[in-house]
């Protein structure tokens, strides 16, 4: 295997995450502590695995983290009534709702109850809105950690023709917004597209986000194209259970300039952007809540 061609998102968290932890320390020594609050509603295996991550590498990062575990049959009322109050709380910086929720939680109604200053995942209209508008809001974390591994292979992605498979709102549509921001050229294929495969041939910068296991070969892909496999299927082969995303990694390896694995590619950036999501969402608090003399010293990388 060319492994020289693995984008090591590994790495790339971490030097995020470094970053993170420095920005920390700065604000600390300004009275400043981010916090991050985690609610998860319910036992779904893999959002407990999610959660627990987030709480560690907010502690590596030295960010104090609230961890609200609800049952499942928990009401929607409670909810609204524990992000009301952690709105309302000044020591919280950033909430975070683990996605899926139980089905008789409208997650619309959760998610818009989020001030839209502590949605350190970009979730709330208002940031969807800002973002496709090109300003400066909290952004979600999946689509921000593409982004950054993209730059880091690419450099400059302006006038790249770049084709992003699915169009959910965690991660297709707002990836589409984030490079039609950086000057791309941008295509959307989902599951309605005639001949997706053709168009996703035409790009120079692939983001496979369909949750379909080694759908994209390489038959789909332009020879020298970019990869960032945002898929994390669970399937059962020989016998044992392993992740794979959404591309088939060996077929496209021979074809592609640079591709993120799976597992060791997006993944770990999600958690990192997270982090950086909160720290930013304490600055700006700070901001507002200062005046103006004593806020001009605060600022993050
Ligand atoms: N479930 C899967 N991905 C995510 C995410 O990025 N944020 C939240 N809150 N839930 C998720």
């Amino acid at each position: 295997m060319n492994t020289c061609k693995l984008i090591d998102g590994k790495a790339a968290a971490a030097r995020v995450l470094k970053q993170v932890q420095a920005d920390v320390l700065r604000l600390k020594a300004d009275g400043i502590e981010p916090a991050l609050a985690v609610i998860l509603l319910g036992e779904d295996p893999a959002s407990q695995v999610y959660v627990r991550n987030k709480i560690l590498r907010a502690e590596e990062a030295g960010i104090r983290s609230l961890e609200y575990r609800l049952g499942a049959d928990t009401s929607q009322g409670r909810l609204l009534e524990l992000i009301s109050t952690l709105n309302n709380d000044r020591a919280v910086n950033g909430i975070l709702l683990q996605l899926p929720l139980p089905a008789h939680i409208e997650e619309t109604r959760a998610l818009q109850a989020i001030a839209p200053g502590k949605d350190v995942d970009g979730f709330h209209s208002e940031n969807v809105g800002g973002l496709s508008q090109g300003r400066n809001v909290l952004t979600p974390c999946t689509p921000s950690g593409c982004m950054q591994l993209l730059e880091d292979a690419c450099g400059d992605l302006s006038g790249k023709h770049a084709v992003v498979i699915g169009r959910s709102n965690i991660v297709g549509k707002p990836m589409a917004a984030l490079l039609l921001k950086a000057h791309c050229s941008v295509t959307v294929v989902h599951s309605r597209s005639v001949d997706a495969k053709a168009l996703c041939r035409l790009a120079d910068i692939v983001i496979a986000a369909v949750g379909r296991p080694r759908m994209i070969d390489a038959s789909w892909l332009k020879p020298g194209a970019v990869v960032i496999d945002v898929g994390i299927n669970r399937i059962q082969e020989h016998g044992r259970s392993r992740l794979v995303g959404d591309v088939d990694l060996d077929s496209a390896l021979p074809q592609v300039s640079a591709i993120t694995p799976v597992p060791g590619g997006v993944g770990p950036m999600t958690i990192a952007f997270l982090m950086k999501n909160t720290v930013t969402a304490a600055v700006q608090q700070a901001h507002a809540q200062r005046s103006p003399s004593e806020a001009t010293c605060l600022s993050i990388s």
